[in-house]
């Protein structure tokens, strides 16, 4: 008699149980947790595994030494420094702490301050690491002032992005592959069905960041008619993909579910702070890649730039890194007035707005396009003119140098000439006689220091 397993339904049970235990092997074992995030019956619970939550946050590399400020004694480091344009009103000691933060914050251990230092001439700028870490400060100062919308009192230092790391480890570049494929005989794939991560591995488009982050689409699904109505800025197919894409880029950087902004039964609606604290990110992710990340792409050598030769840009994983809250909402910008926003003391500087009848200029800082509110006040003369009639529409148009890059230029000069007309908006000008006219270039002034290279001018027709 034989006892033996070889029965054909036994091999096909064992099969059937290896492939059901294969199938498994994809599910996460529970128990799971869930937070609730909105009322009761919202659906809004975010379901997490507790192990891979655990992980993730043990996966945070230590925090370097994020020690007090020392007292504002002695001598200020510009009475001693050089070269000290940013951190000069640091005291010694504090300055020579910041100094050691951004070299364990930032630079390769093996080469220390030397990395973005000339031997023993500190004051020296020859390298392009120190000319992008003074551009650095910079942009850590506009988050941490600018942008508390979103990042609260918490605050950014150079490690939220660089942990420890010459380069974050994450950002974006534009995909090489021209979005607009019109050559092909497929057509024009709208960046569509090429497998990245980004993407979540779907036929999404896989550039949804360009649009979005750079340039000022807006994230538009739900439409009011009940057809898609082309593919302007308005609720379109194509915008529905990229947001689609770039919401799984949400998610994933925070590691969460959707629910963790939206109540799924309907997206459009805005019921959770966090997802306005996201509004204000996408805002943030565009200043800082417009007025900060853009400008530098000529400083950059060659081999930190993107297939297509762009600068290095950031979106949510470059701070966030998988939490919610970047470094679990650690707080340490607030041990460094190096990083906080100074009174900008550029901003004071500007020359008073010009106003003569017909025109009005006003000036802007070095690649900002904050509109100053001195500035502002200029404008009173347009908003009259076009209330009493004497006027039937304003001309903004922004001016910028011939220095760095033209594109980055013209997008500045864009958006400070935007900056002008949302103030005259604001101000109460009816906004369909307010036009924009195209950015244009001022005529000698290389290095971009005379500060009409940065206006935008008000004409009244
Ligand atoms: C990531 C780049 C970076 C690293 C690393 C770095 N520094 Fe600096 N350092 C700068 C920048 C930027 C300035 C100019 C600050 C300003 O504009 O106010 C500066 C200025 C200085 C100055 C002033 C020189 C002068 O006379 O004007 C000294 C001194 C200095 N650093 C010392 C150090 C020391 C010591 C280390 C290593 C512990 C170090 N730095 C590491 C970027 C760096
Ligand atoms: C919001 C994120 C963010 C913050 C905050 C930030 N950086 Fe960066 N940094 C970047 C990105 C993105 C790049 C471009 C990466 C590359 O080099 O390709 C970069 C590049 C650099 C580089 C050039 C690296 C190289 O070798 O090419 C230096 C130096 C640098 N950062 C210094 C700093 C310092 C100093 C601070 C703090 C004062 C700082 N960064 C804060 C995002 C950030
Ligand atoms: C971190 C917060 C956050 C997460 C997570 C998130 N979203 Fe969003 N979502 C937003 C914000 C903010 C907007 C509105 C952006 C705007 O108006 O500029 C938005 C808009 C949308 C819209 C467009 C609604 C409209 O008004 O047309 C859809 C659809 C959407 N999200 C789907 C999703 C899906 C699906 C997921 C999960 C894969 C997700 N979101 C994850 C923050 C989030
Ligand atoms: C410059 C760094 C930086 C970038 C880039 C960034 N964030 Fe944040 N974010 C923060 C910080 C810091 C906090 C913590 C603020 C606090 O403590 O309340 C935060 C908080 C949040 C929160 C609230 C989380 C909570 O639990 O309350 C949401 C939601 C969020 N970010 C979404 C986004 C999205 C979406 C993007 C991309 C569009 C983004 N962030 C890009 C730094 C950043």
């Amino acid at each position: 008699m034989s006892t033996r397993t070889d029965h054909p339904n036994r091999r096909l049970l064992a099969v059937l149980g290896a492939s059901a235990l294969l199938l498994l092997a994809g599910c996460e074992r529970p128990p799971m947790q869930t937070t609730q995030q909105g009322f009761r019956g919202t659906a809004m619970q975010n379901t997490e595994n507790p192990r891979i939550v655990a992980a993730q946050r043990a996966a945070v590399p230590a925090v370097p030494d994020d020690t007090p400020a020392p007292p504002p004694v002695g001598p200020k480091a510009s009475d001693i420094y050089k070269n000290v344009p940013l951190l000069g009103d640091l005291s010694v000691a504090d300055f020579n702490r910041h100094m050691a933060a951004i070299t364990a914050w930032v630079a390769p251990p093996a080469e220390g301050c030397n990395y973005c230092h000339v031997g023993e001439n500190f004051a020296d700028d020859g390298k392009y690491q120190k000319v992008i870490a003074r551009k650095m400060i910079e942009m850590t100062r506009a988050v941490n002032g600018g942008w508390k919308t979103h990042v609260a009192d918490t605050g950014v230092t150079c490690y939220t992005c660089h942990r420890g790391q010459p380069v974050p480890a994450n950002v974006w570049f534009k995909p090489e592959t021209p979005l607009r494929n019109t050559q092909s005989i497929l057509g024009n794939d709208f960046g569509q069905n090429r497998v990245l991560q980004t993407a979540g591995l779907t036929s999404l488009p896989y550039d949804p960041y360009s649009a979005y982050l750079l340039g000022d689409q807006n994230v538009k699904v739900y439409g009011k008619q009940a057809l898609p109505q082309g593919i302007g800025n308005g609720a379109s197919i194509l915008h529905t993909e990229q947001t689609y894409a770039l919401m799984m880029h949400f998610s994933k950087s925070l590691g969460v579910n959707c629910t963790f902004c939206h109540n799924s039964q309907s997206f459009q609606q805005w019921v959770s702070p966090k997802k306005v604290t996201a509004w204000h990110g996408i805002r943030m992710e565009r200043d800082l890649n417009v007025a900060h990340m853009v400008p530098l792409t000529d400083t950059f050598p060659a081999s930190r730039k993107g297939p297509t030769g762009d600068v290095a840009k950031v979106y949510c994983a470059t701070c966030h890194q998988g939490v919610n809250k970047p470094l679990g909402g650690l707080q340490m910008a607030r041990n460094y007035a190096g990083l906080q926003p100074v009174a900008l003391a550029a901003a004071a500087a500007l020359p008073a707005p010009l106003v003569e009848p017909t025109r009005t200029v006003l000036y802007f800082g070095v690649g900002s396009s904050d509109l100053a509110a001195e500035q502002s006040r200029g404008l009173d003369t347009a908003v009259t003119a076009l209330a009493a009639g004497r006027a039937r529409v304003v001309l903004v148009s922004g001016y910028h140098s011939a220095a760095g890059q033209l594109a980055a230029n013209r997008e500045l000069a864009k958006q400070r000439a935007v900056a002008v007309r949302d103030a005259l908006v604001a101000a109460g000008a009816p906004a369909a006689r307010v036009q924009l006219d195209k950015p244009q270039q001022t005529e000698a002034n290389v290095a971009g220091e005379d500060p009409s290279a940065r206006r935008v001018e008000v004409t009244l027709r």
